[in-house]
């Protein structure tokens, strides 16, 4: 969005780069203010109507209108928030992995193939899964189970014999006895042992059943993950075998004649690694465990590298926590080669080598589409504030303060118009000061705030305290979705992602604000965003129209979100509409599938409440108000038939049709 421009100091000598603000706003300020090509990654950017569009092939297919797909939604009737999920991505996403590996592998000379599995964990939606599977098919693209109900649903879902499921996590003899059953049909699972024990009941559970194990070993790699999730690995993760204990499981194989079970050895250092050095050392290790195990005769013939492929999420191509300073083919690249260079100095065979990376699949594939429907304003710039006679004395203090600011003198009001904002408080707590004049004072404060702000705009040096002044004056945008179901790890992690509104882009955006939800829970909002530099408080917004809804999409949460939700203030599951590319449609896209999300019944269902139960709970209470005379009886049925309507909607906020009126500041000041 800014440019640099060289002009010359007042001074006449030096040359002094000043950033300045383009004069023009055109869609390509849209896309460098929310740096889309950064994050999107050629898969979202802004078309000639100002609204986000996704082109889930890249440059190899069509495109889709965000704010279309929502006008479709609305048309149909659909609330929300909504999560627009792009199926053709999926499959993109998919054989993009497949494809980097196979590149990597073909350019080193690697003497072995691909078979990477998708982590069930990371999405559930059964769409999802079959999205995967079925664009996998070509790859013998498998899958990963971290538990029963996974491995049951990965069971079901699985029909090639050449691809994988991985069964990681700790495991009991029921979650052993089914991945036992899949052997059984013919399908390739190998069991990951996670503790000792496991490998023991393992042992004692295939006897039972009469199948031999295709057993897998995490190791504890000494090698620490870096970023969020690190502490999935080094000596301290809570799963894998440390040599000691591999010792052990190898001699425990041997006594049962079953050193020709141990296929796969495994390791996982944590989701989005951030940095590729760290990938790069913990494979070497891994790679280094694997020809060891071979050289003591075992037969192996996998080595599993885990999850840790992350996404870009702020787009600075950086090793920040929220970013990769790593792209996919270079991940492959690391990946291969580095086994490749381990087992050649080792003299053992090369591996095929098996990646469980789920957040890179399907992180891109859904939108979280929320309405802004309010904002909270705190200056009202063209209020005129006068001292009355029965104003407080304070009132005439800051008015003049405003009145006497000027570029020279900028600072030195912001400290007086604090110290009279502060005195006024405490004035106020001990009731000596009235509303009316603590209005006043607030009203003025803030737009002196707002002056002293905007005399700074531009500047090469801006003072850390109006920086701060600037962020407190952000807005905050009230949206129509719960942080605590919809970005949970934003909320507990703070992890961040790309947001930005959806429409309205060939305008410039004018106000700066934050994001709050619905939720009665103060910490149910997002200041938090994505920045090249460093991470940004508040994020750059235009101002609601009034009777217009404004939409703001988040980004990339197709992985982990939806399924981490929680039910706080029992806001339950978001509606979804699922989108394929279709150049024969006139629009180049359709919904194929729409899936509600919770109504209010289904919610209190997961907390015991029966419907039923509550309408006759609520239907005494009225039969005794009709005949105690409070309610007549046909008020009294219309009031059931809303309560029985209210237990099948939606659980979020409902603005269809309603017209909204303007945000902002209506104090009526004189
Ligand atoms: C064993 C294992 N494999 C794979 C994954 C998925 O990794 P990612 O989030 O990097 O896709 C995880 C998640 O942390 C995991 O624990």
């Amino acid at each position: 969005m800014s440019d640099l421009v060289i002009e010359m100091c007042v001074c006449g000598l030096l040359p002094r780069h000043k950033p300045q603000m383009k004069t023009e706003w055109d869609v390509e300020s849209a896309i460098a203010t929310y740096n889309v090509d950064g994050w999107g990654r050629g898969y979202f950017t802004i078309n000639g109507s100002g609204n986000v569009e996704a082109r889930p092939l890249q440059e190899n297919g069509g495109c889709i209108d965000l704010l279309e797909v929502v006008n479709e939604a609305r048309n149909r009737g659909l609330g929300f928030p909504l999560v627009i999920r792009l199926q053709d991505l999926l499959r993109h996403r998919v054989e993009s992995i497949n494809r980097a590996f196979q590149t990597a592998m073909s350019e080193f000379g690697y003497r072995s193939e691909y078979r990477g599995v998708f982590p069930i964990k990371v999405n559930q939606l059964r769409e999802v899964i079959e999205e995967i599977v079925d664009a996998g098919q070509q790859f013998h693209f498998g899958l990963e189970a971290g538990s029963k109900p996974e491995l049951v649903a990965a069971l079901a879902m699985h029909k090639d014999p050449e691809s994988l499921i991985i069964c990681n996590g700790y495991k009991d003899p029921a979650f052993i006895r089914i991945a036992l059953l899949g052997r059984k049909l013919g399908k390739s699972v190998i069991i990951v042992i996670e503790k000792l024990e496991e490998l023991e009941q393992t042992i004692r559970t295939s006897k039972e059943v009469g199948v031999e194990p295709d057993i897998g070993i995490r190791v504890r790699l000494d090698s620490k993950g870096s970023g969020k999730w690190s502490p999935s690995g080094g000596e301290n993760a809570k799963f894998g075998l440390d040599t000691t204990n591999l010792i052990a499981a190898s001699q425990m194989l041997k006594e049962a004649g079953l050193t020709h079970c141990l296929k796969l050895v495994h390791f996982h250092v944590g989701s989005q690694v951030p940095d590729i050095s760290t990938i790069r050392r913990a494979v070497r290790e891994a790679a280094r465990y694997y020809a060891k195990l071979a050289k003591l005769g075992y037969e192996l013939g996998y080595l599993d590298v885990g999850g840790g492929l992350g996404v870009d999420y702020d787009g600075s191509r950086s090793d920040f926590d929220s970013s990769t300073n790593y792209s996919l083919q270079e991940y492959a690249n690391d990946v291969v080669w580095n086994i490749m260079d381990v087992c050649d100095s080792e003299g053992v065979a090369h591996p095929a080598i098996v990646s469980e990376g789920g957040r890179a699949i399907v992180a891109h594939h859904s939108v979280l589409v929320m309405e802004a429907f309010s904002s909270i304003e705190k200056t009202a710039p063209k209020l005129k504030v006068e001292a009355a006679e029965k104003d407080h004395k304070l009132v005439g203090d800051i008015l003049d303060v405003k009145q006497r600011l000027k570029r020279g003198n900028r600072i030195e009001s912001l400290h007086d118009s604090q110290q009279i904002k502060e005195e006024s408080q405490q004035m106020f707590d001990l009731g000596l000061l009235d509303l009316e004049s603590k209005a006043k004072i607030e009203t003025v404060y803030w737009q002196l705030a707002q002056q002293i702000v905007n005399m700074h705009r531009g500047l090469r040096f801006v003072p850390e305290e109006v920086k701060q002044l600037e962020i407190s004056l952000g807005d905050q945008y009230i949206c129509n979705f719960s942080i605590f179901q919809s970005l949970l790890d934003h909320w507990a992690l703070g992890q961040l992602f790309p947001i930005m509104p959806i429409h309205r882009l060939t305008t410039p955006p004018d106000r700066n604000g934050m994001i709050v939800d619905i939720t009665c829970d103060s910490d149910g909002k997002i200041s938090k965003f994505i920045d090249l530099q460093d991470v940004k408080e508040t994020l750059p917004l235009h101002r609601i129209s009034p009777g217009e809804m404004y939409y703001i999409g988040v980004f990339m949460v197709g992985a982990y979100q939806d399924i981490m939700g929680d039910l706080h203030n029992l806001f339950g599951r978001v509606t979804e509409v699922h989108v394929f590319l279709d150049p024969d449609e006139e629009s180049g896209w359709y919904i194929e599938e729409v899936i509600e999300g919770s109504t209010i019944g289904e919610v209190l269902a997961m907390t015991q409440w029966d419907k039923v139960e509550l309408m006759r709970l609520l239907k005494s209470d009225v039969d005794a108000a009709i005949k105690s005379d409070r309610l007549k009886p046909n008020d009294a049925m219309k009031l059931l038939a809303d309560y029985e309507r209210l237990l099948q909607e939606y659980t979020y906020l409902s603005f269809n049709g309603a017209k909204l009126p303007p945000p902002g500041n209506w104090l009526p000041l004189s």
